[in-house]
């Protein structure tokens, strides 16, 4: 990929510019619901700690602007303001937060956010399938599509290597997967479907392909 092709790419991870239109989250407030959750989160840590509670308090603004966009959320800049002023914490502390972790979305993103694993025991099970697939249907690294339906991020390791390779998409992992059934979970999302998560061979969790070999019954 060529240096201009690579700058050419939005990415979900890299912080939006602080533009005028983005300054429309300058009124982010918790909603009643919201509130409470923010100040139970709080609660969990002694007086003084509330920095503690930072990642929960970033997600929740996350899924905040997501149900208010109808996709996955994102993190404006006056939205982590608004996290580092309720936790009395300089900015840059969250904005620190934010960056770190790839679970914030720094960029909109579509409706569905699509997260490929492409690290080693992915690739080599198939993500280069699973990829080519996602292509095929329109849906590109570092974009979203132009319906506001998928957003493809490219990630490291999501700890699911025993059931590579892998898609994450919001909340859901999609496991085994192979081109077909990349395919098939893409078409039903977007028909308006909820495939079934997990294994997409019918395995049970990681356990071998065909059931247990060993271990057949747990003790009492
Ligand atoms: S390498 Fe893909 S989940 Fe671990």
């Amino acid at each position: 990929m060529t240096s201009a092709t690579y700058s050419s790419v939005a990415h979900t991870h890299d912080l939006a510019p602080d533009r005028p239109d983005h300054r429309a989250f300058d009124g982010f407030r918790w909603t009643d619901e919201n509130a409470e959750t923010a100040t139970a989160h709080i609660a969990k840590y002694p007086a003084g700690r509330q920095a503690s509670a930072v990642m929960p308090l970033l997600d929740l603004a996350q899924r905040q602007i997501g149900a208010q966009t109808d996709t996955q959320g994102w993190l404006p800049i006056p939205v982590i303001e608004y996290v580092a002023n309720q936790l009395e914490m300089p900015y840059m502390r969250v904005y620190e937060v934010a960056t770190f972790y790839t679970m914030y979305n720094l960029a909109p993103v579509g409706k569905f956010h699509v997260q490929l694993c492409g690290t080693t025991p992915c690739m080599l099970r198939g993500s280069d399938d699973v990829m080519r697939i996602l292509n095929e249907k329109g849906i590109h690294k570092g974009k979203t599509t132009p319906d506001g339906l998928f957003t493809l991020t490219e990630v490291e390791c999501m700890g699911n290597c025993a059931n590579a390779p892998m898609l994450q998409i919001n909340d859901d992992n999609y496991e085994d997967l192979d081109a077909e059934s990349t395919a098939r979970v893409i078409d039903a999302l977007a028909a308006g479907e909820q495939p079934k998560p997990g294994s997409q061979i019918g395995r049970r969790s990681s356990e071998p392909v065909g059931g247990v070999t060993s271990l057949h019954e747990f003790a009492a």
